[in-house]
């Protein structure tokens, strides 16, 4: 959002949540505080528009995380059925129950010249080419999707028009990122509230899925 800036107490929130995860969560062994000091290094140091993808390497170098096959979900405008899909059947893995997307979850940051984080405002996403938290949230939806193996599950929102969005994240990072030699199955769930579809596995967007993914080789259902 424009205008907000970095969001306060950041360093305690990201590291509070890092030890939450490694041991709470999902008890592993990383270094929460090598982590913040990789995140601060990549964002604080450009400037604020600058923030590529290269810079987070380092932050993401000291916390590679291994997957399950059978158990990526990816989602695009289906958020609160995302988590409660995720709820009901436990098995089901989302970027956000990755380390970096349990740590940056709903945070804004960017840095000001003096080295330091800008509390004050943020430029709009849509205004940087490479803005700090677009560039972050970029590179971990790559990571996640080029680790997806098996069967995967797409969560798609039937009740809005382009529920298959090439420029959504899912449209324009992961699914590019998918390796048909690692996954066997790309299985798309076409959802929509009660006042029903626009879309669904026939009609719309979907179709466009469906049809870039033969074309790269996977193999596919689609359920509405
Ligand atoms: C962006 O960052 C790169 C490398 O960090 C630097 O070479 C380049 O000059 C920067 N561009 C702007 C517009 O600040
Ligand atoms: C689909 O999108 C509509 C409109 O944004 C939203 O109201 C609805 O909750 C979404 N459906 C799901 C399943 O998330
Ligand atoms: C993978 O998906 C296919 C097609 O839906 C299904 O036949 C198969 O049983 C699934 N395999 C696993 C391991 O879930």
């Amino acid at each position: 959002k424009a205008q907000l800036g970095t969001t306060p107490n950041i360093k305690h929130i990201v590291v509070g949540r890092c030890y939450t995860y490694i041991t709470l969560v999902n008890p592993s062994l990383y270094d929460c505080e090598e982590i913040w000091r990789q995140f601060e290094e990549a964002v604080v140091h450009q400037s604020s528009c600058n923030v590529t993808v290269e810079d987070y390497y380092r932050m993401f170098n000291v916390m590679p995380q291994i997957w399950p096959c059978n158990r990526f979900l990816f989602w695009s405008k289906t958020r609160a059925l995302m988590h409660s899909y995720a709820a009901v059947f436990q098995h089901f893995w989302t970027l956000e129950d990755t380390l970096v997307g349990y740590m940056f979850n709903d945070l804004i940051f960017c840095g000001q010249d003096e080295d330091s984080f800008d509390f004050n405002s943020c430029p709009e996403w849509s205004t940087c080419r490479n803005h700090p938290v677009y560039s972050l949230w970029r590179q971990a939806s790559q990571n996640f999707a080029e680790m997806a193996c098996g069967n995967i599950t797409v969560l798609l929102n039937g009740s809005i028009v382009n529920a298959f969005n090439r420029k959504s994240m899912f449209g324009s990072v992961e699914l590019d990122s998918l390796n048909p030699q690692r996954v066997d199955y790309v299985n798309i769930k076409v959802v929509t509230n009660l006042e029903g579809p626009h879309e669904s596995c026939s009609h719309g967007s979907v179709v466009d899925l469906i049809q870039i993914l033969q074309y790269r080789g996977f193999h596919w259902t689609c359920t509405d």
